[in-house]
Parts: structure tokens; sequence; C-alpha cells
């Protein structure tokens, strides 16, 4: 195959992350206590569903549930195959091939992933000290879109809402603000989609839900924007088997709330256990913890692996030198990090 075949704004991006490790998964952020129990009977009343038709082109029964459920309409929301499918969509919609999008960095990789694969620029203004939003230089860069991500991945910290507000106010463009950990922060920007001409707010059932792997992911916006969004999104993109699951999920609390309260009990906990280490932890508002280690982030992840923990290492990107980010686990998977760091630290 000859290079020049592949669209060049796609020929150097790398696959992504896919360890190939057995370990005790704690590097993805997801649920920790175990898939979804609604999911139990949800697919066992699937089997019997007339799989053998295709589900609603834009999911119906799930955007109405999210309607009541946030109290919108189900026209603003637009429903798809992970919160990436709609990121995808977002950018379809309003992004011509070399527009630029501007981040925040450090953040979520796979936003310039989605504007690269659909032609557009990639361009990132750093997070100041504390990583906290600089919203005149995120305003300063005039791109197209901006997205940004409250709480933050991998930093797991939520941005002071007043900047984040001050950026959908005087962006004259889309305003994007991913809130895949919004169940675990204080503050959500989804009351505030029909107040502004330009926000668009995308949300997951892969984290608080426990429905990674079903994949089932919604943003919300204004009627005007969801129309046109409604428009790029691939029918039928979402199974209907997911979309039963996620109704399901949305409309029985109790497990979400026992994972937020969790999460929001075990962090703080997980954190002193690993200050306690020598590590120096970030403040959380997320289901995961960033924390600077005193010698190469990389060998400690890579020693946590041959001891059957997994932790994601961010430690050879720029700002995060040294960093690692482990899922906030249940208060016996934390004792077990904990116990495997500290060994890992002593045999150093
Ligand atoms: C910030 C952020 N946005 C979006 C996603 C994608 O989530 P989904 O599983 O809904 O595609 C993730 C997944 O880790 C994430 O961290």
């Amino acid at each position: 195959m000859k290079a020049e075949w592949i669209r060049a704004t796609v020929r150097d991006i790398p696959l992504y992350y896919n360890p190939k490790v057995k370990a005790v998964r704690m590097d993805t952020s997801t649920n920790v206590l175990g898939p979804n129990p609604v999911l139990r009977s949800v697919l066992n009343d699937c089997a019997d569903m007339d799989l053998n038709q295709y589900p609603k082109p834009y999911s119906d029964g799930l955007r109405e549930a999210l309607a009541e459920f946030y109290g919108l309409k189900a026209d603003n929301f637009v429903v798809g195959n992970g919160s990436d499918e709609v990121l995808d969509i977002i950018f379809k919609t309003f992004m011509e091939a070399g527009e630029t999008v501007v981040a925040p960095y450090p953040s979520y990789s796979l936003h310039g992933f989605f504007v690269k694969i659909n032609g557009g620029c990639f361009m990132t203004v750093d997070l100041s000290d504390g990583f906290r939003l600089d919203p005149d230089a995120l305003l300063k860069a005039k791109g197209k879109i901006i997205i940004l991500c409250t709480p933050n991945n991998p930093t797991a910290n939520s941005f002071n809402e007043r900047d984040v507000e001050r950026v959908v106010r005087e962006h004259d463009g889309p305003v994007i603000v991913d809130e895949a950990y919004g169940e675990f922060a204080d503050r959500s920007f989804m009351p505030l989609v029909d107040d502004y001409e330009n926000l668009i707010v995308t949300r997951t059932f892969s984290k608080a839900y426990g429905m990674a792997g079903l994949r089932v992911g919604y943003m919300a916006s204004n009627l005007a924007m969801a129309e046109q969004m409604q428009k790029i999104k691939i029918p039928y993109s979402l199974n209907r088997v997911s979309e039963r699951a996620a109704i399901a999920a949305l409309q029985n609390r109790e497990y979400v709330e026992r994972t937020v309260d969790l999460v929001r009990r075990e962090r703080e906990k997980l954190s002193k256990g690993l200050e306690a280490l020598g590590m120096r932890p970030y403040p959380s508002q997320s289901n995961f913890v960033l924390f600077r280690c005193p010698v190469p982030s990389s060998e400690i992840v890579s020693r946590l692996a041959d001891k059957g923990v997994l932790i994601r290492d961010f430690g050879r990107q720029r700002m995060l030198e040294d960093c690692a980010r482990t899922t906030v686990g249940t208060e016996e998977l934390n004792m077990m990090l904990l116990s495997k760091l500290k060994e890992v630290m002593e045999a150093w």
C-alpha cells in the first residue's frame, strides 16, 4: 500500500490504547460495582424481543425517557453508540474540513481524534496552575468550536463553572461540554442547554450507570442545533437491547446513587492512602484520581501490572510527567491497590 492512498489528515493517527495484560482493570474509570443490576432482567426479556426488526432510527424511547428525567423535550436529545459517537456527530455537523477546534490541554485524547478523522485541525490551550481552565486563552484562540470536559479527564477536577459559562457566553460558535463524569460532580450544564444558542452537553451510560459494554451515550442542546445533529447521526446506530437497558437504568436510580456515594466516600480515602505512599494526588470530582509519582510512573504502572492491577500511565505527556491515573475502587479494591503499590515502592 502506498502512503499517499491514506488521507493526509489521518496518516499519523496511532491505534488507541489497547493493553494486552490480564489484570484487575483500574485504568478505564468504569463502574467498580459490576454491571448495573437492571441489566439481568432487561437482557432476559430481550431474548423474546423481535430483534429481526430495526430499532427506531433516532432511539425515540430513550430520548423520551431522558426528556422526562431532565425536564427537557425529547427533541433536545441526540442518542448514540457511546458518547464517543455523539462527539463524532457534533464535528460532522458543525466543522468544515480544515476548520479549527480548540480544547484545553491535558484532556480526553479522543476529542482530538474525532476532530482529525473528520478533517479538522485540533488546537490545544494549556490549563493553568492546578489544571484550571484559562477562558481568555480558549476564547483568544478563535477556533470555530470549543470542546472541554468537566470534570476533566485525566486531571479529575471540575472547572470553575463561571469560567465555563463565560466561554459559552462569549464564544461565537458551538461549545461542547463533555460531562462523561458529570454524575460524580456537584454541577451540570445540562439544565442550561435551552438558554444558549451554542451549548452542547454530552453524557454517557458507561461510567456511573455501569454499562460501558453496551455503548450508550447522549447529548442535549437547544432544539435548532439538536435537529441538525440528528440528521447527521447514522440511523439505527444504537441497538435495541442497549436502548432498552439504558431506559431501565435511567428509571432505576438505586445503583447510580450507590455508585456516586461510594465514589465520593472512597476517593478521599484513596487519595490519603496514595499520599501516605509518597504520591501526590490531585483533587478529584470524578470516579478516578490522578497522582504524581516520586519515581518514573511508567515503572510503577508496569510493576503494578505484573502484580495483577492495571492503572493508566500518563507520564510521557507534557504537564503530566510521572503521573498515573487510577479508578476509584470499592474499599477492598483500593486497599488491594494501595498494598500492591506499597510493595512496589518498598522494592524500589
Ligand atoms: C471525557 C470522556 N468523554 C467521553 C468518553 C467516552 O465515553 P463513551 O463510553 O460514552 O463513549 C470518555 C470515556 O472514557 C471520557 O473519558
